[in-house]
């Protein structure tokens, strides 16, 4: 079952709802989805979703982290916001990722919806981590929470291009941040990878902000990208 229409997912990062449309009437019709987060969903509401699944699968990136019920509450809201991806933390441990995995089987029946699971933040390094998490390093997190994201059920994951490597043995729907073309600047990301160097290391779909936010032809570098999966 596919989730987006093609592997780019565009990082709709804009302040207002006329700006995101003006955007996806542009590329719209290039695009595999999009991803909406807080910014535009805390002060547009559900329309926003409603209105953009129209136009490419949507995916709500709110990072859900709370209580099992609430969590399950949150992403339910979601689906029938029109989303068709959204975020959850795995730090939100077996329970919640277990009734979240059996919530994911119910609204499949309804037509295709995935839950990714994020385990890491990739803004967190080493030497950033909050204190109680010290004793492992984050590579070791990211592999232990993943398996036990696995192990709940659920079959999502948001990780960066170079965590890849290590969870390419499991059939993940695996979603991944941080794509810049080799011409552009890596910013505030920390860890970038080629939309290319992304897919043959295993990724399902990539999220792609700024390099056709910023773009002076929008569709020719969405182009490129798709070219160069
Ligand atoms: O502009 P850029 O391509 O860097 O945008 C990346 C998008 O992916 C942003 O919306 C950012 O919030 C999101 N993201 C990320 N790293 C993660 C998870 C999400 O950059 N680990």
């Amino acid at each position: 079952m596919t989730f987006v229409r093609n592997p780019v997912i565009l990082a709709l990062d804009v302040d207002t709802i006329e700006d995101a449309r003006k955007i996806l009437d542009h590329v719209g019709d290039m695009i595999g989805g999009v991803k909406v987060g807080p910014r535009l969903v805390y002060k547009y509401g559900a329309s926003l979703v409603q209105e953009f699944s129209e136009i490419a699968p949507v995916f709500v990136d709110n990072k859900y982290f709370d209580i099992p019920s609430t969590m399950e509450s949150a992403v339910r809201a979601s689906f029938q916001a029109g989303a068709t991806l959204v975020t959850v933390h795995a730090l939100a441990g077996l329970v919640a990722l277990t009734g979240l995995a059996a919530l994911e089987i119910e609204l499949n029946r309804i037509r295709p919806f995935k839950i990714l699971a994020v385990t890491i933040l990739t803004s967190w390094e080493n030497s950033s981590f909050p204190e109680n998490f010290h004793s492992w390093t984050v590579e070791n997190h990211v592999r232990s929470l993943s398996q036990l994201v696995y192990r709940s059920g659920l079959r999502g994951l948001v990780c960066s291009g170079h965590e890849l490597e290590f969870l390419s043995q499991k059939d993940f729907f695996k979603v991944v941040p941080g794509i810049r073309l080799s011409s552009d600047e890596a910013q505030d990301q920390k860890r970038v990878m080629t939309p290319k160097q992304a897919m043959k290391s295993g990724a399902q779909a990539l999220v792609v902000g700024r390099t056709i936010l910023k773009s002076t032809q929008p569709r020719q570098t969405i182009l490129e990208i798709l070219e160069s999966c």
